[in-house]
């Protein structure tokens, strides 16, 4: 299997430990250990603690504890344990998946631009792969109409996530009920990459039931890295009808075998008291989207940008003639902000921008920003839109 390198996981890697301003990350602040204790009624830490103390650091149930996987099944409809595998993140949930459904000369199709993973690994695995793309004149909307002229018969999968990391475009409840008509058409599945569910935007969109709820063919992945703050934890899981989430257990015995214990009891609590992380979530967000969108109101001439209607991410284009990665090496560099380069997307003059970072940093990273940007100006030639 060869695989084409993770473009942005290399970008981010070279600058996440050095900067001070990190607006390009793509999940919310994260929570502290105590954080998740102080979530409990005062009266049940202190026994919540010993329980955590007295844990075994043994190995756990392979597919995660059948109290994660219980509580994980009760955010679906009709879904019970054996629909769950706990997983080392969405990642491997994604990796696992392909490599249980996917042969190689299968056709896929995926949305672009995306999360890396999502269309490289059916590349390496030796599949045609035809890119779904985002128009970025309708907002950077994905268009079930265009889908349709992509599923063909031998289409075996149809890869999409929503809310969508890096433009925060949405499908709606209609959109995915198309998308599934059209695989179920094809007799293909529909993965699901729903890593940024539950991340309501204000002024955004409703966000659509998970796919899993749509039938048979539908395979959702969540994690709990993006809506709960605890990436670090390193939990995701998939949930998928019939046997799919066993063979992807079986294929799961050859890679990590098993989520950590301690992981797993802490995203159990995180899952149980997930509205108040939720709540938390919102504070975060709002106050940085108003800092976003009145940066982005003084600047509306040269920079282009829409709110994520769903989720943390959004792309935005500038006009001048730098390209996407010297840029964010220089704010990088000069400036300890990190922005990540449109280029990993395929965006060339676009920078994606995350706002679950802590308010007071992210205000920070875009004065910061406007500082570069402004010496740029001056020094460099501006790109007409027309011209581009
Ligand atoms: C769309 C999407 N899917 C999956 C992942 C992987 O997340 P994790 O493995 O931390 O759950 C990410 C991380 O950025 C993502 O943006």
């Amino acid at each position: 299997m060869k695989m084409e390198p993770f473009a942005l996981e290399r970008w981010m890697t070279t600058w996440e430990m050095q900067v001070k301003y990190d607006i390009a990350e793509s999940g919310i602040l994260p929570l502290r250990a105590r954080d998740l204790l102080e979530l409990l009624p005062e009266g049940e830490r202190a026994k919540a603690l010993e329980t955590l103390l007295g844990l075994r650091l043994g190995y756990s149930e392979a597919r995660g504890s059948e109290e994660l996987r219980g509580l994980l099944a009760a955010t679906y409809e009709n879904a019970s344990g054996v629909n769950i595998l706990v997983t080392t993140g969405a990642i491997e949930a994604n990796f696992l998946l392909f490599h249980v459904l996917l042969e190689p000369g299968d056709h896929v199709v995926a949305c672009y631009p995306a999360y890396q993973q999502l269309y490289s690994v059916p590349r390496g695995i030796g599949c045609e792969v035809t890119l779904w793309k985002a128009r970025e004149e309708n907002g950077f909307r994905f268009d079930p109409d265009e889908l349709a002229h992509l599923v063909t018969p031998k289409t075996r999968l149809i890869v999409i996530n929503t809310p969508h990391n890096p433009t925060g475009t949405t499908l709606s409840e209609a959109e995915l009920r198309c998308v599934y008509a059209l695989a179920d058409s094809a007799g293909a599945t529909v993965l699901s990459d729903e890593a940024y569910r539950w991340l309501r935007v204000p002024g955004g969109e409703e966000l659509a039931p998970p796919l899993f709820d749509f039938g048979p063919r539908a395979v959702s992945v969540g994690t709990l890295s993006k809506p709960f703050g605890l990436p670090g934890l390193r939990i995701g899981w998939l949930a998928a009808h019939g046997d799919l989430a066993a063979r992807c257990w079986a294929m799961r015995d050859y890679v990590t075998l098993s989520p950590g214990r301690l992981n797993d009891a802490l995203a159990a609590i995180a899952v149980r008291n997930r509205d108040s992380i939720f709540e938390r979530n919102r504070g975060i967000i709002a106050a940085n989207l108003e800092t976003a969108r009145r940066w982005f109101a003084d600047r509306a001439n040269w920079l282009d940008w829409r709110a994520p209607k769903g989720g943390l991410l959004s792309l935005f284009r500038y006009h001048l003639a730098t390209p996407s990665l010297d840029l964010a090496n220089l704010l990088a560099e000069r400036y300890s902000v990190m922005l990540a380069p449109g280029s990993a997307f395929g965006y060339e003059h676009h920078l994606r921008m995350g706002i679950g970072q802590d308010p007071a940093v992210f205000a920070a990273g875009l004065g910061r920003t406007a500082e570069c940007l402004a010496h740029l100006r001056e020094n460099t030639p501006r790109l007409a839109a027309a011209t581009e």
